[in-house]
């Protein structure tokens, strides 16, 4: 039996009793697809994949984008990514300094992110306390919360996102492994204009689609003014097994590098794009697959 438990904060919600190694039914892809856009943030806790059925889940969702470097990911699958601090042979197996400052992926594409599953295999821990967590903000309570002089005000602005914005503050921090883009890095990923304001897919409500990491210019505004939707936020320490997806229109994430080199931890990620989720029957037929098996205990 499929059971939601919302986490009580801002957003967040387990969802036990799905083995997501197991081909994923109609009604529980509606499920998670309505819980994706009510909570934000949903983690299954005792996971054990192998990396092609977290690419079979992830894919159910959407098409996935594979890394920029063509590097670090699970061999011979592209889509699969590693985070990690791991150094093997002298070379780091995953990303090392992914995600560390406040974003929401693929923001800086034509075809915005949709959501992304994280698996947790390795998770670094120092004197019983949990490292490398991540942190959420929920860009639908960010939208809610903006004054109404300020919404109007908005209602029609514009955003520039810019992939590079995010690769060259991670260039500035110390000890650093990227290089600058290449001009055929640039290329296949040139920044991208999308509204300030977006109408979530699931749920219809708005969103404020303006991140610190990626976000280059609110193209009719003073800049100073998209601050506010760092608001309330809400953090993610992670165990072994777990496996955590998130929508990235509805939410913002921050991952915390709290853990030295020597304490080790490896994420499998897939990157899922919104290719499919704005199209209306896509949600509605999930929906109606949902409810027809019955609506999960909440
Ligand atoms: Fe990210």
């Amino acid at each position: 039996m499929t059971a939601i438990e919302p986490s009580g904060q801002i957003l967040g919600a387990t969802v036990r009793g799905m083995d997501l190694a197991k081909p994923l039914n109609d009604a529980h892809f509606g499920t998670i697809l309505e819980a994706l856009g009510r909570h934000g943030v949903l983690r299954f806790p005792a996971q054990e994949l192998e990396a092609a059925e977290l690419r079979d889940f992830s894919q159910r969702f959407g098409r996935i984008q594979a890394t920029l470097t063509g590097r670090h990911h699970e061999p011979g699958m592209p889509e699969v990514g590693y985070l990690s601090n791991i150094i093997e042979n002298g070379e780091p197996i995953g990303i090392t300094d992914a995600g560390q400052d406040w974003h929401t992926d693929m923001s800086y594409n034509e075809t915005i992110g949709f959501l992304n599953v994280l698996y947790a295999v390795k998770v670094p821990r120092r004197d019983g306390q949990v490292l490398g967590a991540t942190m959420f903000a929920n860009t639908q309570a960010a939208y809610d919360d903006l004054a109404p002089d300020l919404k109007a005000k908005l209602a029609t602005a514009t955003v520039t996102h810019d992939f590079n914005k995010f690769w060259e503050n991670m260039r500035r921090r110390p000890g650093s492994l990227r290089g600058p883009l290449t001009p055929e890095q640039r290329r296949r990923r040139p920044p991208s204009v999308h509204p300030i304001f977006l109408t979530h897919p699931i749920t219809g409500r708005r969103v404020l689609y303006c991140n610190p990491g990626y976000a280059i210019r609110i193209n009719e505004l003073d800049e100073s003014e998209s601050d506010r939707m760092l608001e309330t936020l809400f953090t993610h320490r992670w165990t072994e097994g777990d496996v955590l997806m998130w929508d990235h229109i509805g939410t913002l994430h921050n991952a915390v590098a709290d853990y030295r080199p020597d304490e080790h931890r490896l994420m499998k990620r897939c990157q899922v794009m919104a290719d499919r989720i704005f199209e209306p029957a896509f949600v509605r037929d999930a929906v109606a697959a949902a409810s027809l098996a019955g609506a999960p205990s909440r």
